[in-house]
């Protein structure tokens, strides 16, 4: 036999449109899919398979059933066979057992059974204890309930170190079960276990199935770090898991939407006020794997995260990895300062509802901000927010749904739908401005140049690829030349006033060159290096220790000095060459023509800098 809890579990991540899709033509017709009928053979599209409702149905001949009742029919196999066949394509190990018990084989039943026992500690801590009374009074503070914290089995950690583990012991779980399941660690050099969770709410972690894999803990006092979950561990993976997905997973089939909040308690507070279809991811945002997981039971998805730098973040981060799983994915925007939990407890289940309904699409979100920042007022700028919104366009697996996101887009930045859908298929840029192709073609194979992107000025072509050459050699230049500066520097500070008239904080791109410079500009050039220890943090301190410790060539400081400002002069100018190039094709025509004004000065600039480079190509 098969364990129900494994049938069930099967089931629920059956992808039926694609187990079906193997044999039947399917297309999409608004949430189901149609095709000719496998059973009757019809020709028309009278046979429907609904993912919401994981099941199949036929207008014309009425056979209907689930994914297994399918494979059975039409294949003919036995049901184990069919759960089997279902299971290898999710990914799931069916194991037949004698009993029909799941636990017979799962080496993670151990872990989950001394958890589901911790549970009961807690809860009973929390509520039956005396050192549960102020956690009983936090909770109280923050009007959660007592029948909502057991429901989602709230409990509280004390402070002290050795209760837990007694009571576990005493229900027949040795250390050696507790340390695995992380509830108890061996500090270094000790042989005195000690509980991971102290004087903390222990919000316990549930897989889909319910099974508790882990715990959240909050302190109730100030203190760091605020939330600490588990360790991961083989039944704890904290990308893979959703907080609450057990309670949401039917809600949200028949919601059909799921919301995302960012914490445990703004979950639990939905959930306390009948809202069940949310999840919490537990860190920032959504992982690939947890954007499918919630792809399992809906494919509309509201973010609720908050609006502050961070949030914003994880708002478009979850947003991508939610479009690449095809999903239409919407932003709730709350008040300043509110998060769900906040706002539900003054404003109802009703009031979230109603800023549910006025959430917007998350890429329309993006262009808002965009907007509103002036970011499509000048051309620079132009070009950064294009390069925000293309990821998101790439991202965007539906193609209805980014071919709106495209036309939004173009029309918001004052471009052409045609030079986007370019861009689109132009491989993807880096930070650094090279492409990210996964392996990079020869030189002399990479036409266009990457930062080229489909534009084309009037000169031949080879001349293109030179330029990024040139780019890259000037770039690693001018690195190796900020550290030669700093070092010059660092020994002959008498350089720093003719340093200073030419180059700011802004010409160093490495993090550490940069920061002892700056630590020189603000201190002086008499400044010594224990003074400006003190303005720089560890890393910038020792490679700062390394470069007074090497004192070569220093007769020559003049020219080191000299040909260092030049070659980093010479890859600034070559990056704004990029940029222009770059920002070519989204200017209007004057623009174009001040562009191309910029960079016949640039070009003119360059030659005189580096006619050795030049001369050796042209
Ligand atoms: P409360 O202050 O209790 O209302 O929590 P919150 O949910 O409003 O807080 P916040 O927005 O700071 O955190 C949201 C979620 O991020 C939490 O539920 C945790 O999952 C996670 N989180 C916050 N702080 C920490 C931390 O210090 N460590 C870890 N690991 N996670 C944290
Ligand atoms: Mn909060």
């Amino acid at each position: 036999m098969i364990p129900d809890e494994t049938v069930e579990r099967v089931r629920e991540s059956a992808d039926i449109v694609g187990v079906i899709g193997e044999y039947v033509d399917l297309k999409r017709q608004g949430s189901d899919f149609r095709g000719p009928c496998p059973f009757h053979q019809g020709t028309g599209r009278n046979f429907s398979v609904s993912p919401k409702k994981m099941m199949y149905h036929c207008f014309v001949c009425g056979e209907k059933g689930n994914v297994f009742t399918y494979l059975m029919k039409r294949l003919g196999v036995d049901f184990p066979t069919a759960v089997k066949m279902v299971g290898e394509k999710s990914g799931i190990e069916v194991i037949e057992t004698k009993s029909g018990r799941a636990d017979e084989k799962d080496t993670r039943e151990p872990l989950w059974e001394v958890n589901g026992a911790a549970v009961e500690y807690f809860r009973q801590t929390l509520w039956e204890d005396d050192l549960g009374l102020n956690a009983r009074k936090y909770l109280e503070e923050r009007e959660i309930s007592r029948e909502l914290a057991e429901k989602v089995g709230i409990g509280f950690a004390p402070r002290e170190i050795g209760l837990m583990r007694a009571y576990l012991n005493t229900l027949g779980f040795d250390d050696e079960r507790l340390i695995e399941s992380g509830l108890l660690h061996l500090p270094e050099g000790s042989t005195e276990p000690r509980p991971r969770f102290r004087d903390r709410l222990i919000f316990p972690i549930y897989d889909v199935s319910g099974r508790v894999v882990g715990f959240g803990g909050r302190l109730l006092g100030p203190g760091e770090p605020k939330y600490l979950n588990s360790a991961e561990s083989p039944v704890f993976s904290k990308g893979k898991l959703l907080y609450g997905l057990n309670w949401a997973k039917q809600a949200a089939r028949r919601d059909e939407r799921m919301l995302v909040v960012e914490g445990y308690f703004d979950a639990v507070r939905l959930i306390g006020a009948g809202i069940e279809s949310v999840v919490a991811p537990m860190g920032t945002a959504l992982t690939e794997d947890q954007a499918k997981l919630i792809r399992r039971y809906t494919d509309h998805v509201y973010l609720l995260y908050d609006s502050d730098k961070a949030g914003l973040k994880a708002t478009f981060r979850s947003g991508d990895e939610l479009l690449a799983q095809g999903a239409a994915v919407q932003v709730v925007t709350l008040p300043d300062g509110e998060d769900p939990d906040t706002y539900v407890r003054t404003h109802g289940a009703r009031g979230l509802e109603s800023q549910i309904t006025s959430s917007i699409d998350v890429f329309e979100r993006k262009i808002q901000l965009l907007e509103r920042g002036g970011w499509f007022a000048d051309l620079r700028k132009k070009r950064q927010a294009l390069d925000r919104l293309l990821p998101t366009l790439r991202a965007t697996s539906d193609s209805l749904t980014r071919d709106m996101y495209l036309g939004h887009a173009a029309h918001a930045a004052g471009v052409t739908r045609e030079l986007l859908e370019r861009e689109l298929s132009a491989p993807p840029r880096s930070r650094t401005g090279r492409t990210t192709a996964r392996s990079p073609a020869p030189p002399d194979q990479q036409f266009p140049p990457p930062e080229d992107h489909g534009y084309r000025d009037q000169r031949p072509e080879r001349p293109l690829v030179r330029q990024g050459d040139r780019r890259r050699v000037a770039g690693e230049r001018a690195s190796s030349a900020e550290r030669e500066l700093i070092r010059v520097l660092l020994h002959r500070r008498g350089y720093f006033e003719q340093v200073i008239e030419r180059a700011g904080e802004e010409s160093f791109r490495d993090d550490d060159m940069r920061r002892i410079f700056a630590a020189m500009a603000l201190h002086g050039a008499d400044a010594g290096p224990d003074v400006l220890a003190e303005h720089l943090d560890g890393d910038a301190v020792v490679v700062m220790q390394s470069l007074l410790e090497e004192t070569g060539g220093l007769d020559h400081a003049d020219e080191a000095v000299a040909g260092s400002l030049s070659a980093m002069h010479e890859r600034s100018l070559t990056d704004r060459m990029a940029e222009i190039d770059r920002e070519m094709p989204i200017a209007s025509e004057a623009q174009k023509d001040e562009l191309t004004a910029e960079k016949m000065k640039l070009t003119e600039e360059l030659r005189r800098l580096g006619g050795r480079w030049w001369k050796k190509f042209r």
